[in-house]
């Protein structure tokens, strides 16, 4: 199908808790001399233009990270600091105006010897992100399928480190079809750090993958979720009610971490929103 473009949504609330928890994730893993991998396997474009006329149509940024932009240089939460460090060299004179995706989040997180593996399906999008990664020998692009890349590109060479899984969500299957793929990932790379995005839609939809992820996973299951405001949907996103994130074997207090960011993010970016950090399988459980 492939009708789904990040343009529209880049830089609103989803994205902004999304890249908050994706930035520590990548903190930790760069704070050991040893190198890491990251697959992005739903990579997106790269970089996205918030003048751009999908950006402007839908405004779903002015309700996300334009509200934290102005707080830069005040006091926050370690992720949310990460997050709003890594959009000021694309945002040399103060101006909001490029938001970075993951793999830019990712990449600025590389050194010499760390490898980016990025995938996407949509042609357009894949051009983009071949264009942007060009003369960069530490990132690899492919065009594939991201469950069947998600059970194929596991483990990397490089066997420590973190796969981001953020469909579109476009097939209703893929509810039930994420929770079956990590499973068979896991039992090619327990030791690998899965992190999952999933919208929270008016009819619960997601309960599926969350349900799917609790069962079956031999490693600790954190789950960490930002409701907006209860029983209104984000602006121009009909029928968000919320974003969830699911990350299989997270760093040492990242529960922590995400706890005190999601509060503050909830406070900041919704109006009377809530943030829930909860185990769906705790460790050693
Ligand atoms: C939510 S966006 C990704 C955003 C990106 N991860 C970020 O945070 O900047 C999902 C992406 O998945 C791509 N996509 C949709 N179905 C796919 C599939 N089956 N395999 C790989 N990519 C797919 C879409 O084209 C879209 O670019």
């Amino acid at each position: 199908m492939l009708s789904y473009q990040h343009a529209y949504h880049a830089g609103g609330p989803a994205d902004v808790h999304k890249h908050a928890a994706l930035c520590l994730l990548l903190e930790r893993l760069a704070e050991k001399d040893k190198p890491f991998a990251v697959i992005d396997l739903y990579a997106g474009h790269g970089v996205y233009d918030l003048g751009s006329t999908e950006a402007q149509k839908t405004q779903e940024f002015s309700s996300g990270i334009a509200r934290l932009w102005p707080l830069r240089n005040k006091a926050a939460p370690a992720a949310v600091k990460k997050l709003l460090a890594a959009l000021a060299p694309p945002n040399p004179d103060g101006t909001l105006k490029s938001y970075p995706g993951s793999p830019a989040l990712a990449r600025a997180a590389l050194r010499e010897s760390d490898r980016l593996i990025l995938n996407e399906l949509h042609p357009a999008a894949q051009a983009d992100l071949k264009t942007w990664a060009r003369r960069d020998s530490r990132i690899s692009v492919h065009m594939r399928d991201g469950l069947e890349a998600l059970v194929g590109l596991v483990p990397p060479p490089i066997r420590r480190g973190l796969v981001v899984i953020d469909p579109s969500y476009e097939v209703k299957s893929e509810y039930a079809d994420v929770p079956a793929a990590l499973r068979k990932a896991i039992r090619k790379w327990r030791e690998g750090i899965y992190f999952v995005w999933y919208p929270i839609l008016a009819d619960n939809r997601h309960g599926e993958l969350v349900a799917g992820l609790e069962k079956g996973i031999p490693c600790p299951v954190l789950c960490c979720e930002l409701m907006f405001t209860p029983g209104k949907a984000v602006k121009d996103a009909p029928g968000l009610r919320g974003t969830g994130l699911i990350v299989v074997n997270p760093p040492w207090q990242f529960d922590t971490a995400m706890n005190e960011a999601g509060a503050w993010m909830a406070k900041t970016m919704t109006a009377n929103g809530q943030h829930t950090t909860r185990w769906l399988k705790p460790a050693g459980a």
